[in-house]
């Protein structure tokens, strides 16, 4: 018996990264998955975003504790695209009790050189995005008097952050969100959230495109070379790498969605080793 046996979670950017973390970690305790991500790349995101056969592995891994799991190509931009593919997901699996709204991505440079389309395809995906999942699923929760959303901000969400401005004011933003979704549906039995990852082991930050954003006077950075950037001299709140394996974020979201935090809402957890202490 897993702790959400019967429940359906609804997941963006479950492709990869720390939204296939979320599925597995949900699926591991009972829960049957919706799993959405974008199968192209937005041409002016300068890293690579996705995979053919992503989403697949999502559902192959799910799969592998015999929960069922709905694969959704939608564009978190698009929130006409994420409605479909929640309402064909509850007539799939019957219903959405959680909603993790993870995907994101970012555009760097100085503000004073960023193309206004790159400012907004980042505050589209990453703000936007949140917005689009939760109108999409928030009249079924209420409907339904019961819902658990979950939205990945980012430890960015709570600072400046050089050459990073539309990332950290859609970050901000997201948590602004939250706390007025948390007021809008906390009658309605609906707990909503914020996490606040650190620096976490995926490919949105192993990549050469923001190793040299970080680091560029250095020839050749390394990762090590952006966590030394990120933390600014801080590592010793990280003593075993400074990337945070996704597991660790997907106990959070278990956390958040689980009847232990059914009086937890309009907060933010951060999960950044130690990032954190560096901001209110
Ligand atoms: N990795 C980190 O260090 C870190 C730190 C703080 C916050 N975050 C946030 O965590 C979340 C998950 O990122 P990750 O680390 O797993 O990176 P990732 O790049 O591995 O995963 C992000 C996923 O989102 C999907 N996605 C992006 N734009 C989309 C769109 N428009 N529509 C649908 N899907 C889209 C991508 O295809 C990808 O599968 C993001 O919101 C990111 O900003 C990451």
């Amino acid at each position: 018996m897993g702790s959400f046996d019967g429940k359906v979670a609804m997941i963006t950017g479950a492709g990869r990264g720390q939204g296939r973390a979320h599925a597995i970690a949900l699926a591991e305790q009972g829960a049957d998955i919706v799993a959405i991500d974008i199968d192209h790349q937005i041409t002016n995101v300068p890293y690579s975003m996705t995979s053919p056969g992503d989403l697949d592995e999502t559902r192959a891994q799910v799969e592998k504790f015999d929960r069922r799991c709905v694969t959704k190509i939608a564009d978190v931009r698009d929130f006409a695209a994420i409605d479909v593919a929640a309402t064909s997901a509850i007539s799939e699996l019957g219903q959405i009790d959680i909603l993790v709204a993870n995907a994101g991505a970012y555009i760097g440079g100085p503000i004073a050189d960023t193309a206004v389309e790159d400012w907004t395809t980042v505050i589209d995906i990453n703000l936007n995005g949140v917005f689009n999942a939760i109108r999409a699923v928030a009249p079924h929760m209420i409907e339904r008097q019961y819902g658990r959303i979950i939205a990945t901000a980012s430890g960015m969400g709570r600072h400046g952050a050089e050459n990073l401005a539309s990332y950290a004011a859609s970050k901000w933003g997201i948590i602004g969100l939250v706390k007025s979704a948390a007021k809008e549906l906390g009658r309605h039995s609906i707990t909503v959230n914020a996490i606040n990852p650190g620096m976490v082991d995926t490919l949105i930050v192993k990549n050469d495109y923001l190793r040299g954003l970080y680091n560029p006077e250095l020839e050749n950075p390394t990762d090590e070379d952006v966590a030394k950037k990120v933390y600014q001299g801080n590592l010793h709140y990280i003593p075993d790498v400074p990337f945070i394996p996704v597991e660790d974020i997907a106990k959070a979201v278990v956390y958040l969605a689980s009847d232990d935090a059914r009086y937890v809402s309009g907060g933010t957890i951060d999960v950044g080793a130690g990032y954190a202490a560096n901001h209110m």
